[in-house]
């Protein structure tokens, strides 16, 4: 049978409540299992222990596509409970899966085996089992270039246009639940170091072509920098990574530029990644966090690798910690008052 498109966009992901359920006494349980429960267990420990160390700055690593496929809720829950302190991530899930859905628009459910062909024809995008409307998608990039056209032109590091987005946000978004939005009132810094590599980068395209002679362009210098700014603030830090890529990689390194900038930050204290790379072809994703601990990168002492799919080993890892109540003690660090305030509009 052949289905139409509003047929086929027509059952919404929804996104997963981790304040619903008690996870502490099964996770805590997994810990005298093997495998990946084991892993997971003690990664759920070791996020716990993060939120229990008051001077523990925790940096959400994002890649993969994490929003589409109904993990909102669970950043979202982390943000709003001082959780995390700063995110860095691909530019898929922040613009065009969480703006996306702040601007309105939803994931829906479909199926791997659809036909692709028809697909394109219908203008949809297929992410595995999850659909979105592409017109939709092409309302986002017209909107990123609606806000770099509003921008006074000159270089913006990532972070400084998130949070524009953020503001979008709250003046005209019609989905409140937003993470771009959260962290643009809770002071929280989003990082996302390849921004074009997006919906991002076809606005900030359009922008440019449109503005040859001056436009807004992205510093990816300034992101690294400002990120580097961080940690030397932050001192103690604790990497939560949800899946390897650019993310990783960046929230890693800022230790050695530090050093190198003279500064005394010390290795990241507590690291965990979920990810389902492996560590045999050489690659960064699937790298060991051990591996890490040579580059001078993240300490040995508390760290773990879970091999898991993230739609599984997320909500888990956060609602064990959401459960444990550790975070209700916590302090808000508002990272993003490190960077001074600079004119933004045109
Ligand atoms: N994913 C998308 O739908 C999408 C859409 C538009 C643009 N992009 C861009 O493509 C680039 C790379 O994107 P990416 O992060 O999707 O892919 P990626 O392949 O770079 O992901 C990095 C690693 O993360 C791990 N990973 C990813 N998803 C995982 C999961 N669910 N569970 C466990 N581990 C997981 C994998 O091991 C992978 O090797 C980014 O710049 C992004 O903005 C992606």
């Amino acid at each position: 049978m052949v289905q139409t498109k509003t047929e086929l966009l027509s059952t919404e992901i929804k996104h997963l409540d981790i304040k619903k359920y008690n996870f502490a006494d099964m996770i805590d349980s997994m810990g005298d299992t093997a495998f990946q429960a084991r892993n997971l267990s003690r990664a759920a420990q070791i996020f716990d222990m993060m939120l229990k160390d008051k001077q523990c700055g925790v940096i959400l690593c994002l890649a993969g596509s994490l929003i589409s496929a109904g993990l909102k809720q669970v950043i979202l829950d982390m943000l709003e409970n001082n959780m995390i302190d700063a995110i860095v991530s691909t530019g898929a899930n922040i613009v065009d899966q969480d703006f996306f859905e702040g601007l309105g628009f939803k994931h829906y459910k479909g199926n791997p085996f659809l036909e692709d062909t028809k697909l394109q024809e219908l203008a949809i995008d297929r992410i595995y089992d999850t659909l979105i409307d592409e017109d939709q998608l092409r309302i986002c990039d017209d909107t990123i270039c609606e806000i770099a056209d509003g921008m006074q032109p000159r270089p913006y590091s990532s972070r400084e246009f998130i949070h524009i987005m953020g503001k979008y946000l709250q003046d005209h978004g019609k989905d409140k639940n937003s993470i771009v939005l959260r962290a643009y009132e809770k002071n929280i810094p989003i990082f996302v170091p390849a921004f074009s590599d997006c919906s991002a980068g076809f606005g900030l395209v359009m922008h440019q072509v449109k503005n040859p002679e001056k436009h807004v362009s992205i510093d990816s210098v300034k992101d690294f920098r400002e990120l580097t700014q961080l940690k030397i603030a932050a001192k103690e830090t604790g990497l939560l990574m949800i899946g390897g890529g650019v993310p990783k990689n960046f929230a890693q390194d800022v230790v050695v530029a530090a050093e190198l900038l003279g500064e005394d930050a010390p290795l990241h204290k507590y690291a965990i990644q979920v990810t389902v790379a492996d560590e045999r072809d050489g690659a960064l994703s699937g790298s060991t966090l051990r591996e890490a601990c040579s580059w001078g990168k993240v300490s040995v002492v508390h760290e773990q690798m879970v091999f898991c799919e993230a739609t599984i080993a997320l909500p888990m890892i956060a609602g064990y910690a959401y459960s444990k109540g550790s975070w209700k003690q916590r302090a808000e660090r508002e990272y993003n008052n490190l960077f001074a305030t600079t004119e933004t509009v045109a």
